[in-house]
């Protein structure tokens, strides 16, 4: 037992192998159910006590000895297999991520908050969920008036006095921008709005919206003029001519359409602008003093206007788009489009 095990110890300190396969086949020849050292253990069994205590220790250490080197040799040709596997290039581009592309309402929407934060206009925003009194009462609609005819509604509660809905325009937000905000007041409202409209190419149930107020001491409708031409000449570039048509809204008293001159045909006529030179953007007004009191400003001491338009319009010019439902179906072929000023 004695030589035996002087041997197999030996030949343990003397063991290499090449690769996994060599370490694995070590390891059955020496550990395995019929290995050198498992049949000493086996003949070790028979052994009487006193041959026993003189042989344990020592094959045990024996057993010991094989399966730590056994171990070892198994990192080390597992340590080597893998440094001669083909490198990974760690330089190379990794799989490309396709960037997505900002929905063309949001440009437009951007583009004109930037125009009138230039102008020092804040940026106010407001409930979709809107009372009867910021989308209608406060803005001079009174219950039952035929002006509520113009934004058909969709009503979340119904049965009493302040009933809740979608609000059907942005205009509820100067209300609150009114109700909270220190004279003067600069500030626009970007925002969705919602309308009981059968969806077709020209209307659609959601669209979006941007109102403009100003509310100061001595604002006339010169002002308006002014603004509204800066605004457009930013927009659509520097050669845009604005023209003022009477119109009606209750919330503001004289009311106004604006159109800008065709960006496509300079005047001439052409389908966009049918013929006309024109294109209609937004309407405003000076805010009638009714709205400024219900909202507990003097109107003797401060006037101002307001203005609101469609995002989805003026979208649908900067790009031609001629189907509104595009903004809403979200096909990426669509939206992919899009570039912003800073993009192209
Ligand atoms: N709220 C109007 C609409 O949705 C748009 C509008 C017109 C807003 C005139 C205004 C305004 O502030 O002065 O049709």
């Amino acid at each position: 037992m004695k030589e035996a095990i002087d041997q197999l110890l030996a030949q343990v300190a003397a063991l290499k192998a090449a690769n996994e396969k060599e370490v694995e086949e070590a390891r059955v020849r020496l550990l395995g159910k019929k290995g050198e050292i498992t049949k000493l253990f086996e003949e070790f069994r028979s052994y009487s006590p006193d041959l026993k205590r003189e042989f344990g220790k020592k094959l045990n250490e024996l057993k010991q000895a094989a399966s730590a080197k056994i171990e070892e040799l198994k990192q080390c040709t597992s340590a080597a297999a893998e440094a001669s596997a083909p490198k990974q290039d760690l330089s190379m581009p990794g799989t490309p991520v396709q960037l997505g592309s900002r929905h063309p309402v949001s440009i437009v929407r951007q583009e004109i908050v930037d125009i009138f934060r230039k102008f020092g206009y804040d940026v106010a925003e407001g409930p979709e969920i809107e009372d009867d009194y910021h989308v209608f009462e406060a803005l001079n609609f009174p219950p039952n008036h035929p002006a509520r005819d113009m934004q058909d509604t969709f009503f979340v509660s119904t049965g009493h006095i302040n009933p809740l809905l979608l609000r059907t325009h942005t205009s509820s937000v100067q209300v609150r921008a009114m109700e909270t905000m220190k004279l003067p007041i600069r500030v626009i409202c970007p925002g969705r709005v919602f309308r009981n409209e059968a969806i077709s190419a020209r209307a659609h149930c959601i669209f979006h919206q941007v109102e403009g107020l100003y509310i100061d001491e001595n604002v006339t409708f010169a002002d308006l003029k002014q603004a509204i031409l800066l605004f457009a000449r930013e927009m659509f570039g520097a050669d845009t001519a604005i023209r003022m048509r009477p119109s009606y809204f209750p919330f503001t008293e004289p009311s106004s359409e604006v159109d800008v001159s065709c960006n496509i045909c300079h005047g001439k006529g052409c389908n966009i602008c049918k013929g006309t030179g024109w294109l209609e953007i937004l309407g405003c007004g000076m805010v009638d003093p009714n709205v400024l009191e219900a909202s507990g400003i003097d109107s003797k001491k401060y006037s101002g206007f307001a203005f609101g338009m469609g995002l989805e319009r003026i979208a649908m010019l900067k790009w031609q788009v001629n189907d509104l439902r595009h903004y809403f179906e979200n096909d990426l072929r669509f939206l992919s489009q899009f570039k912003t000023a800073t993009e192209v």
